[in-house]
């Protein structure tokens, strides 16, 4: 695939390359017509749209996906996350189809709970007590309202370029419809900035929320001295740090938490924690989350008709206690650190503005040099091209996240690495002259 001649500028490059996709889907394409006819957009999910539309996925075996129109992938978006042990683990598979013939909804306590609660324990250093959510932006929903119960305070710091779910977006601009809690906007790492935050709103200040690595945001991971200012200045101040983990629990046994060594009050959860299944958990100290305790007369209130659900509780146990061991997710984000340096060198090779920023089995592209550190940075490279990676990688085989995102699964070889980092060979190759250098 040589880009044409004509691509002389990066907006005719990701026009043509758009209308090869177009050319390529037209069942996606009036899949996507079809649904707009009910679904606002013809999506229920906004982060799964990108122009020109977005590819309908009929069926998933492996690290494979495949489309309507009959292309096949090797799946590199792994559900942001969720999907970490592929499409079709046999052991998984098998505790959701011995927990369906059981029967779905019982409206009763079940044993599948207290044991993936249990294995969250003994994995995650500062979970004690663990509730149960559907997502993961119910857990933040959750865990913020526990901290400003708990604290008797109102506000809610965040980071800029921070995601905790639907109604917790900090990208820039923001969002109309985030919960209406009194919000505090930090810039991510930087130390002296949001010390002097913390200090400033004093006893106003309820809980300062975290991801210990920005996923979402471009795969930019904490700085030691910013997380651990964070949990000194909230310890002075009286105001809980939580971390969401939602996608960085994966990237050690025992959470970033356990690989930074900075220790949160209260962590969020979700994605592949649940085996795949619809999931999302908050925990934390004892004494916070003790509030929850329903036999105490002073008890927090939370129900949720599918916090237990039996599918979920049993493919999360299963994957947690069978197959994502400790030494599993070790070996697993070494791989990844493995690839990440691959496609660097790829980058440093072609000398091209292009870098993979993250940790483990998580990693995003961004077409600049220099430090990474805060969405300050990755507005400043050149984002214009990301649309252009995505359409090229696609026509080539590869399905990573839109926005330049590339998530591991366990399903993934190292020929699946082999395939992902000779197609970005040819990105590079190809598009040479449009990368900069
Ligand atoms: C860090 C983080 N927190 C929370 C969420 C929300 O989780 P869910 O999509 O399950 O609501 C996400 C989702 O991508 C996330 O990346």
């Amino acid at each position: 695939m040589n880009a044409p001649a004509a691509n002389t500028d990066i907006a005719s490059a990701v026009a043509e390359a758009q209308a090869r996709f177009s050319a390529a889907n037209p069942n996606s394409q009036a899949q996507l017509e079809q649904a707009a006819k009910v679904l606002p957009g013809g999506n229920t999910r906004t982060v799964l749209f990108y122009p020109p539309f977005p590819l309908t996925i009929t069926k998933g075996e492996g690290c494979h996906l495949w489309d309507l129109d009959g292309h096949q992938y090797i799946d590199f978006l792994g559900e942001y996350t969720a999907g970490l042990y592929g499409h079709s683990n046999p052991t998984i598979r098998a505790a959701i189809d011995r927990a369906l013939d059981n029967g779905i909804v019982m409206g009763g306590q079940n044993q599948a709970e207290a044991g993936l609660a249990g294995a969250i324990v003994d994995r995650f250093p500062t979970i004690e007590r663990v509730r149960f959510t559907n997502s993961g932006t119910e857990a933040n929903l959750m865990a913020v309202s526990a901290a400003r119960a708990f604290t008797n305070r109102p506000g809610v710091m965040v980071m800029s370029g921070g995601y905790h779910g639907s109604v917790f977006y900090f990208a820039p601009g923001g969002s109309p419809l985030n919960a209406p809690f009194p919000y505090v906007m930090g810039s991510y790492n930087d130390v002296e900035g949001c010390c002097a935050l913390i200090r400033e709103q004093g006893a106003d200040l309820a809980c300062v929320i975290v991801e210990p690595m920005q996923g979402g945001g471009g795969c930019i991971q904490g700085r030691p001295d910013f997380l651990a200012m964070l949990r000194e200045e909230t310890k002075n101040s009286g105001a809980l740090l939580i971390f969401d983990e939602v996608m960085t629990s994966r990237l050690g046994p025992g959470g970033l938490q356990a690989l930074t060594g900075v220790m949160p009050d209260l962590t969020s959860l979700g994605k592949y924690v649940g085996g795949g299944m619809s999931f999302g958990a908050f925990g934390g100290r004892a004494d916070i989350i003790d509030r929850f305790d329903p036999s105490r007369s002073d008890a927090w209130p939370h129900a949720g008709t599918f916090n237990n659900n039996v599918l979920t509780m049993n493919a999360g146990l299963a994957g947690l206690s069978q197959v994502y061991t400790a030494a599993v997710a070790e070996s697993f984000n070494a791989r990844g650190d493995v690839l990440r340096q691959a496609l660097n060198a790829l980058a440093d090779k072609h000398g091209v503005e292009m870098q993979f920023t993250g940790r483990g089995s998580m990693m995003a592209v961004h077409f600049r040099r220099g430090d990474i550190c805060n969405v300050e940075d990755v507005l400043a490279g050149r984002n214009e091209l990301r649309p252009l990676l995505h359409m090229d990688l696609v026509a080539q085989g590869i399905y990573p996240a839109a926005r330049g995102m590339f998530t591991l699964s366990l399903a993934h070889t190292e020929a699946s690495f082999a395939a992902l980092e000779a197609a970005m060979d040819e990105f590079i190759v190809s598009r040479r002259s449009l990368l900069g250098n």
